[in-house]
This record gives structure tokens, C-alpha cells and sequence, in this order.
């Protein structure tokens, strides 16, 4: 039995969700038993159905089409596999925006984007949400009581091509939305700053997007129309959502995430999913790409709360969309794909289930590609694996435990990469990373949370450049840190309050008391610029992107600048508050000196790696009540040895590993279940 909750779909499909994006709408029905056929051949359970369909659901305006639909839910259903179902809302058909032109979205220099791609519509649009009403509504009615229909897949990847509108309907929208946020037009100007550059507004109808200016427009204006787009997205989903909840309560609804995606809020949009879903596309070409696929699978956990999540596309092979789309090296796919799983993913989809023949994506990979089968490494690697997870129902419903946060703010990072800044080179993401990295290297397992969040249950929390931050959140964070917590804090943090004024009265205002320190100025660094560090322990380490002026009060100097005109003054600092401590980092330290002051932090903090391996190999815990199961992925081409604690069962495959000994192919994963929960390093 597992600990918090059980399978993500109940115990209708009590295992690892296996399957893909399924379009039969771009085939003759002749191959869809030969679909169905091969899904049982390869374990798929699942299949997201239907996703850009809308123009065969609905051929023209008000006339639906599911016979289609209705044959090949049947099909799958008797053929075991459940569905995830579209609401098929992502590409509105040419007859919508033919008869409607206005519904077509505008980019902020006033282009038009036409039909004939996908995602072509203003989210403000009532015209497209009427439409996208009546078909959701059409289908929820319609399948309902479908014996396949277990859950919903609303949209596609929202904002993927187009984040934001600039038209006239968006205006109005925006318009509606500011005075929901303001009360007032006198609100609004104070929090806009608006006697800057004459800008104050004496009537709402003057207020419009930050369209198109001759330079920057207002940091403020801008901001509040990131949140807005995000928002205004939201509700697109959540029209939708509310119908299919009314018409089948008790079907889950999620749409598919895009990792650390920018344009949307995704804390606010995984409130209202009953799962997370994620689309995760790792280059093979980037020899970081296992670490950056962790880091999506932690936040895709965190955003659900700990809740299991689903990987909901991945491709087997290769995508079409980069400037060279390099080929997965055999046993990629399934290590990410187990990755996921040890991350905390209860489902392994694709995009796509078969291959298309026209279309975009023809040349994009998929779980059956064009060529024979017999010969296909690809089809070969989609089978095994699908009977790998079919060993795998123990996972389902386990958590993770993690005792380090760390911390991502969607509207500080809008906020902090608007420009006319110190330093455009100061990126959230890089910032994220260049912390995230160390605990990966070393295993130490990472939750992400929001600033506000509730984090007495870490023992670590670790806060890259937070720009902006709320009252309430400051308070928060220092509060955590009173109370016992360990804070490590890096540069330009606490520097803005959500309206993106500066919080006056010496930098960063909220944390001067929390950090015993005072930041005088910041000095950033050119591209190719360093400045020297030395640590107490005499080594020395590189600051680059960023350094400042600092002046302590009550912190202690654990580094300091040795060159330039900051020679001899602190780089990172400790500072004792209440019973716990607030670490500050001044600069972007060299990735090793970084790695060392983190588990140094860490360290001091009592928080435990998972368990001590060979470099390249990763090892995260899920917990069940009767111990855990430990995954082993070994991201390098060499083998390699894990010694485990004795006793454990391979629930993979592969050598037991009874003696405590694991050995690991390149690229191989092991899972191993262990009645006790080791002791870790
Ligand atoms: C995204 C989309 C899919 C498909 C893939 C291709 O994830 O959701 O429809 O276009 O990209 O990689």
C-alpha cells in the first residue's frame, strides 16, 4: 500500500499510465484496428484522444460529427484502453475564424496572426469562447457515461504559440481586469507610477495592452499585463472546465504544462487541474538535459502539492521543431521516461501514437513510426517499456519527500526580466539552475514553493534572485528563518514589492534585518567579466553575471571579493536570526565553489543526500508505508556500481541486489524496493 492516496485514476486503471496523444481523425478507419491491436501489443493503457479535432467534431458551425468519435471510443474501450479525452479546443476550425476574423489574436505591434497553423484565436474572444462552450458542452453530454472516458484534457499546452493578445477585445478585457484590481482609476495610477513620463490616465477607455512603444513601456503596465494573460488564459480553461465538471463530476481534468513555462502562472493554474500534467521535451544534445528533466519533474510534483502528476508528452525519438533534431541514443527514452516515475510521475505518454503522414509533424517521431516494425529500435524501446511499467503498480499513488525548497515566483520573475534593468543578464531560470544543479549532482531530492508558502517543514530553503517580493511573502520568509529554518538567499532578492516599486530604504529592504546585511550598490558584470573570491578556508572561486557593495551589520563574512575596487569586502555572508540562519550570496559563484557553499548550507541544515552514489548516476526515493522504492538511473555512457543497503528487491529486471551491489549499464535505471526506508548517508 502507498502512502497518500493510491492510482491517479482510481481503481478503474490501478496502474502507471502508459499511451500517447492518439489522432485517428488523420487516418482511414481501416488502420485503427491495427491502432488498437498494437496499443495492446505495447502496453498502452491510456491514449489523449482527439486533441485537434474540432474541425471533423464539428464540420461546420453547430453541425457535430462523433460517429466518428463514438466508433473509435468503443474500439478502444474494447481493446482495454482508457481515454483521455480532448475537448479538441486548441486549433478552432477555418469556419470559425473565417466567419469571425475579429476572434484572430494580435501581437503587440498590431500583426494579425492568420489560420492555418493552430492556437489562432484572442483569448478574450467571446466569439471563440461561445464556440469553445458549445462544443465542450456537446461532447461532455455525449460521452458522459463512455466506459473509456477517464479523464479530461482540456486545450492544448495554453499559450504555447500565443501568450498574450493585443487587440481591441483584449484591451477592453484588460480594462475590466485592472478595475477589478484597482477599485479605482486613482489606484491605478499610484500603482503604475504614472507621473512618470506623463502617463497618467484620466479615463479607464484611455488604458490599453503595452502595445508597441517607442521605448519601454511602463514596467508596471506591463507586469500587470503578464498576470493578466496568464489569467485571462485561465479562464478559457476553467469555461470549459466548469462544464465538463458539471456534466461528469468526478472525471479528472488537467491540460498539459510546459516545465518552467514563463507566460503562465502555473501555481494559479494547477489549483484548478485535478492532475498536473507535463510536456517535457529534453534535448539530446544538451549534456544537462537529465538535470533540467528533474528539475521539470520536481516542479510538476510541487505545483501539484506532492500529488502524483503525469508525463503527458515526450517523444520517443526525435522532435521536428529544433534546427537539428538529434535522435534519442538507445535507452534514452526510458530513462527519462523512468525519470519521470522516480520524480513522481504515475503516467508515461507520448506524442504522438502513430506517426503522421501530413501535416507539420510528419517528420516528428512517434510511438509507431512510419517504417516496418520489425526493424524499428523505436517500436522495440516503446514495448519494453511498456511492460517495464506494467511491473510497476507499487509506485502508483507514492510520494516524495523533500527537505529542501526552492523557491519560484512566477510575478517576480516576470518582474525581474522586464528590461531597463542593472542587468538583463540576471535570467530566473539560470538563476533557478545554478542552485538546482548542486542538489542534483548530489542527490539531495528538491521541492519547489512559492515565497508565501507554508515552509516549515523544510529544513532548507534556498531563494535565487526572488526580485520581487510581497509584503506577506517577506514576512514569511523571515519568519521561517526565526522560527529555526536555514534560508540560503542570493543576489537582487526583496528588491520590488508587486505594484515593481523598489522598497526603499537600502537594499534588500525587507531582508536587511534577516540577512544582518545592507546592500550599498551592484555592480554587474559584462559578459566574459570575473571577479575573485576568497573563502575562509582560503579557496578562491569565480563571481560572474553580478557583484555588489555589501555592508553587514550583524552577518558574518564567509567570502569575500579579493580583486577590483570591492577588494576585501564581503561576496557571502551568514547571518544568525532567531534560531535559525540566512545565508546571502552576492554574486553568481562558479558552479564547484557554489556546489561546496550549498552542501556546506545543507550540510549545517541536516539535510541528507538520498544515498551516496558514483557521479552521473541519479537516486531518488519514493516512500510507501511499508519502505520505499529506490530509483537508480544511470545518465552516463560507462557502467557503473551502486552500493545499496542490503536486502533490496530489483522490481526491474536485472541482477538482484541482495548483496546491497547494483550494477548499471549506460544509461540503465534500476528500482529497487526496500522494505526499510535505509538510513541515508
Ligand atoms: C507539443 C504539442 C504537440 C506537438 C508536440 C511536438 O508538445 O502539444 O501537439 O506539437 O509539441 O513536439
Amino acid at each position: 500500500m502507498n502512502e497518500g492516496g493510491g492510482p491517479l485514476l482510481g481503481q478503474r486503471l490501478p496502474h502507471v499510465l502508459y499511451g500517447g496523444d492518439y489522432n485517428p481523425d488523420q487516418w482511414p478507419e481501416e488502420v485503427w484496428p491495427e491502432d488498437v491491436r498494437l496499443m495492446g501489443e505495447a502496453g498502452v493503457n491510456l491514449v489523449s484522444l482527439g486533441i485537434f479535432a474540432w474541425s471533423r467534431l464539428e464540420p461546420t458551425a453547430g453541425k457535430f460529427d462523433f460517429d466518428w468519435l463514438d466508433r473509435i471510443m468503443n474500439m478502444l474501450h474494447e481493446g482495454g484502453v482508457s481515454v483521455d479525452l480532448a475537448t479538441a479546443t486548441a486549433s478552432p476550425p477555418p469556419w470559425l475564424s473565417h466567419a469571425h476574423p475579429e476572434m484572430l489574436p494580435v501581437l503587440a505591434d498590431g500583426v494579425r496572426l492568420w489560420p492555418g497553423g493552430r492556437q489562432h484565436y484572442c483569448p478574450s474572444s467571446p466569439v471563440y469562447r461561445d464556440a469553445t462552450k458549445r462544443l465542450v458542452e456537446a461532447l461532455a453530454t455525449r460521452y458522459a457515461k463512455h466506459p473509456a472516458l477517464a479523464m479530461w484534457h482540456v486545450g492544448n499546452e495554453y499559450a504555447c504559440h500565443v501568450p498574450a493578445c493585443f487587440c481591441d477585445v483584449s484591451a477592453a478585457a484588460f480594462r475590466g481586469w485592472l478595475k477589478q484590481r484597482y477599485g479605482s482609476l486613482e489606484g491605478l495610477n499610484k500603482a503604475w507610477g504614472t507621473d512618470f513620463w506623463s502617463q497618467r490616465y484620466s479615463t479607464w477607455e484611455e488604458i490599453l495592452p503595452p502595445r508597441r512603444t517607442p521605448t519601454w513601456p511602463n514596467p508596471s503596465q506591463q507586469l500587470d499585463f503578464m498576470r493578466f494573460s496568464s489569467d485571462e488564459l485561465l479562464e478559457c480553461y476553467e469555461i470549459e472546465r466548469r462544464i465538463l465538471n458539471e456534466r461528469t463530476p468526478g472525471v479528472p481534468v488537467t491540460t498539459n504544462f510546459m516545465r518552467f513555462f514563463k507566460p503562465l502562472d502555473y501555481w494559479k493554474w494547477a489549483e484548478r487541474e485535478d492532475i498536473v500534467s507535463d510536456d517535457v521535451y529534453q534535448d539530446p544534445l544538451d549534456p544537462e538535459a537529465g538535470m533540467r528533466a528533474a528539475m521539470a519533474g520536481d516542479l510538476m510534483r510541487s505545483l501539484g502539492r506532492g500529488r502524483p502528476w503525469i508525463l503527458m508528452e515526450q517523444t520517443p525519438n526525435r522532435v521536428n521543431w529544433r534546427d537539428v533534431n538529434a535522435a534519442k541514443a538507445p535507452g534514452q527514452m526510458r530513462l527519462w521516461s523512468l525519470q519521470a516515475v522516480a520524480r513522481g510521475a504515475d503516467g508515461v505518454m507520448f506524442f504522438q501514437w502513430r506517426q503522421s503522414r501530413a501535416g507539420a509533424e510528419k517528420h516528428h517521431s512517434a510511438m509507431v513510426p512510419h517504417g516496418p516494425l520489425q526493424t524499428s529500435p523505436t517500436w522495440r524501446e516503446v514495448v519494453q517499456l511498456g511492460g517495464e511499467l506494467r511491473g510497476l503498480d507499487a509506485v502508483c499513488g507514492s510520494r516524495i519527500k523533500a527537505d529542501v525548497a526552492i523557491l519560484l515566483d512566477w510575478e517576480s520573475w516576470w518582474a525581474l526580466e522586464l528590461p531597463s534593468k542593472p542587468s538583463n543578464r540576471v535570467q530566473q531560470i539560470e538563476q533557478l539552475e545554478a542552485f538546482y544543479r548542486p542538489l542534483f549532482q548530489a542527490n539531495v531530492t528538491a521541492d519547489f514553493a512559492r515565497p508565501g508558502d507554508d515552509l516549515s517543514g523544510y529544513k532548507l530553503v534556498v531563494a535565487p534572485s526572488v526580485y520581487l517580493v510581497s509584503d506577506e511573502a517577506a514576512a514569511n520568509l523571515a519568519s521561517y528563518v526565526e522560527a529555526g529554518g536555514n534560508l540560503v538567499m542570493s543576489f537582487f532578492s526583496g528588491i520590488v514589492d508587486p505594484a515593481e516599486h523598489i522598497r526603499l530604504g537600502g537594499y534588500p529592504q525587507p531582508f536587511v534585518k534577516m540577512l544582518g546585511l545592507q546592500v550599498i550598490d551592484w555592480l554587474p558584470l559584462g559578459p566574459g567579466e570575473v571577479r575573485l573570491v576568497r573563502f575562509g578556508d582560503g579557496s578562491t572561486a569565480r563571481g560572474e553575471v553580478w557583484s555588489e557593495l555589501i555592508e553587514v551589520e550583524s552577518a558574518e563574512v564567509l567570502a569575500t571579493f579579493i580583486d577590483s575596487t570591492l577588494s576585501g569586502r564581503p561576496a557571502v555572508t551568514l547571518n544568525r536570526f532567531g534560531a535559525g540562519s540566512a545565508q546571502y550570496v552576492g554574486t553568481h559563484l562558479d558552479a564547484s565553489a557554489l556546489a561546496v557553499s550549498l552542501k556546506a548550507a545543507w550540510t549545517r541544515a541536516g539535510v541528507k543526500p538520498v544515498i551516496d552514489v558514483p557521479a552521473g548516476v541519479e537516486a531518488v526515493r519514493r516512500t510507501l508505508v511499508d519502505g520505499s522504492l529506490l530509483f537508480l538511473m544511470n545518465h552516463s555512457d560507462a557502467a557503473v556500481e551502486v552500493i545499496t543497503a542490503g536486502g533490496s528487491v530489483r522490481l526491474n529486471g536485472g541482477d538482484a541486489a541482495t548483496d546491497g551491489r547494483v550494477r548499471l549499464g549506460p544509461r540503465d535505471v534500476a528500482i529497487l524496493h526496500q522494505s526499510e526506508v535505509a538510513s541515508p548517508v
